[in-house]
């Protein structure tokens, strides 16, 4: 079971365990936030990526090793031209916040999906913070570009390539872009819808789902709290009697 430390008088802190390695985040919401204050649905990506530092340096605070959150689909490109260019401009900005932050949190960056569809000048910056946060320990994986379908594929093409004939799950694992990490053991989506929108799909084959109507830039550490809470009170069995 987790522990519950005392923090103060009444406080108390979540900590994580081993059984909860990896959390993931589909972060939906952002444009019905913006809408609801009568903002551009740019005004909503622009709070969603403050909410992401937040979340992401509390799950580090309460013992969660491994991040992933959904920033990019590979569905997301049918958006109008001034909200992906919008999405672009922010993940620069990113970027530029993770290297003031890596080695203050000890992340180690990683992003997942075909790097192929940027510009090469993103590119590169996106290599080199990989390169340049490798040295650090507590993972954060950042979906750009990034579908279950196409990272499955891609999986495939990657054993072609090496001359596979006979392709085993592990030769699969090997080749996702998550094969860095353990699979995730608990995965959220904010906003209230009920699907997974082609996240994931291979590693969430036996995630806990957890879904929240909370829209992804009013999500908060409270929020994290409840989602971890929830993840403690399931049984899991992958498939065996327990
Ligand atoms: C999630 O928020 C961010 C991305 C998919 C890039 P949305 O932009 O999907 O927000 P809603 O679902 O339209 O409210
Ligand atoms: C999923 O959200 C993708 C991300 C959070 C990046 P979408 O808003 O794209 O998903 P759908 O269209 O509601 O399924
Ligand atoms: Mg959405």
């Amino acid at each position: 079971m987790f522990g519950i430390k005392k923090k103060q008088e009444k406080k108390t802190k979540i900590t994580a365990d081993d059984s909860l390695r990896h959390i993931a985040f589909i972060m939906d919401g952002n444009g019905r936030w913006a809408k609801g204050k009568g903002m551009p649905r740019e005004f909503g990506h622009k709070k969603g990526a403050e909410t992401m530092k937040n979340i992401v340096k509390y799950c580090g605070s309460i013992n969660i090793n491994c991040v992933t959150v959904y920033a990019f689909s590979t569905e997301n490109w049918k958006r109008p031209e001034n909200e992906v260019n919008a999405i672009m401009e922010l993940l620069g900005q990113y970027i530029d916040y993770l290297y003031t932050v890596m080695e203050k949190d000890n992340i180690q960056v990683h992003f997942l999906g075909d790097k192929s569809r940027f510009t090469p000048e993103l590119r590169a910056r996106l290599e080199r913070a990989e390169s340049d946060s490798s040295k650090y320990s507590k993972i954060l994986n950042v979906a750009l570009n990034y579908g279950g379908r196409d990272e499955i594929v891609h999986a495939v093409n990657k054993l072609i390539e090496q001359g596979k004939e006979n392709i085993t799950e592990a030769d699969i694992e090997a080749n996702l872009y998550t094969s860095h990490c353990p699979p995730p053991d608990l995965i959220v989506r904010t906003a209230g819808e009920i699907r997974t929108s082609n996240f994931l799909l291979w590693q969430g084959a036996y995630s806990e789902l957890y879904f929240t109507d909370v829209l992804w830039p009013d999500f908060s550490e409270s929020d994290v709290d409840k989602a971890v809470e929830a993840f403690y009170r399931r049984t899991r069995r992958f498939g065996a009697v327990v």
